[in-house]
């Protein structure tokens, strides 16, 4: 149980009461049931004094909040992902940094799959249809005619574990042919078991029935798929985003999908997130979610769990004390 010299944290953002509970256990915990999305400086107010921060991709851990926040010891973010914070400017405050890798992969592949095979079969737009009540006969010829996932050719950009993931669904559940394109290529063991074929990024864009982007998110990331790259996929091609808003250039996208450069686009993540660009929410080819890649029960509450123990951990508590699970930043605690 806690005692007056228990670290004190901040949850950010509401999660499960086991969580809760859970860092309860071992420490003096601030949280925010109401799910208030703070201001910056609210946010920074509210970490006076606290040693650790169960983040989520909402907030931004930078220098100026870092510097405003001298006791901060943890920063232990809900994500696989984790471009909210400057990893760097953690590093050189002795900070450690963790994130949550692993128990997200499959659940976060299935919502790749479900929203490629929306966006191919235009699922959404043909609901949208029926809900407008403009369903008064059924046609064999253009209604609502997508294109094939099942024996297509996936193509993957970014191939780490959630990567190979789509790959492996990609592969053995709907006979695709697989390429991929990644900063370096895999080790041939895991090239194999995700049976896909590494090609340079334009062989990639050309070849590509349905283009998922799996990328983190870095500042050489910025843009990957702009006019030029969107240009050179194929005009029946779709494109899914499940990485991170800013990689795709969404208003190059929204005239590309009014210009049907491409088929369609699949997005659960935008620039400047939660706001759309108003473009997209205009094209009707274009399926739409709120960043929910990650979001069934089972897996949301494993990666509060493993934020949770993560930060339990790094404040020298629990029964790991000082080795945090999934440090980004291990060398930090090797000081
Ligand atoms: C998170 C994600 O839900 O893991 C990631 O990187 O994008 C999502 O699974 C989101 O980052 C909230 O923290």
């Amino acid at each position: 149980m806690t005692t007056p010299t228990s670290p004190s944290i901040l949850v950010t953002r509401a999660t499960f009461p086991e969580v809760i509970a859970r860092l309860r256990h071992s420490l003096d915990v601030a949280d925010n049931p109401a799910d208030n999305v703070w201001k910056p400086e609210e946010l920074v107010a509210r970490l006076q004094g606290k040693t650790g921060v169960m983040s989520t991709g909402t907030e931004r851990i930078d220098a100026a909040l870092l510097d405003a926040c001298p006791q901060l010891r943890a920063v232990c973010n809900v994500g696989v992902g984790y471009n909210n914070v400057d990893v760097a400017a953690c590093s050189a405050r002795g900070i450690v940094v963790t994130n949550t890798p692993d128990v997200l992969t499959e659940t976060t592949a299935d919502f790749g799959f479900a929203l490629l095979m929306a966006t191919a079969r235009r699922i959404t737009e043909a609901e949208r249809f029926v809900r407008r009540g403009e369903w008064t006969k059924t046609g064999i010829y253009d209604q609502f005619v997508g294109g094939d996932v099942y024996g297509t050719t996936l193509g993957i950009l970014g191939m780490g574990r959630i990567g190979q993931a789509i790959a492996r669904r990609g592969a053995v559940g709907f006979g695709m042919r697989v390429i991929y394109h990644n900063r370096s290529r895999l080790a041939p063991e895991l090239e194999a078991g995700s049976q896909a074929q590494y090609v340079d990024k334009d062989t990639l864009l050309r070849e590509a029935d349905h283009l998922v982007l799996v990328l983190p998110y870095s500042p050489e990331a910025h843009h990957a798929i702009g006019a030029k790259e969107l240009a050179a996929m194929k005009p029946t091609a779709t494109l899914i985003n499940i990485a991170r808003g800013g990689i795709v250039d969404d208003a190059a996208l929204a005239a590309a999908l009014r210009t049907r450069k491409i088929a369609a686009a699949g997005l659960d993540v935008f620039e400047g997130e939660p706001r759309v660009h108003p473009e997209l929410l205009e094209v009707p080819n274009i399926v739409i979610t709120p960043h929910i890649g990650s979001a069934s029960v089972q897996t949301r509450r494993a990666m509060a769990q493993l934020a949770a123990d993560n930060l339990i951990a790094a404040l020298g508590c629990g029964p790991n004390p000082g080795r945090p699970l999934t440090p980004v930043n291990p060398e930090v605690l090797a000081k």
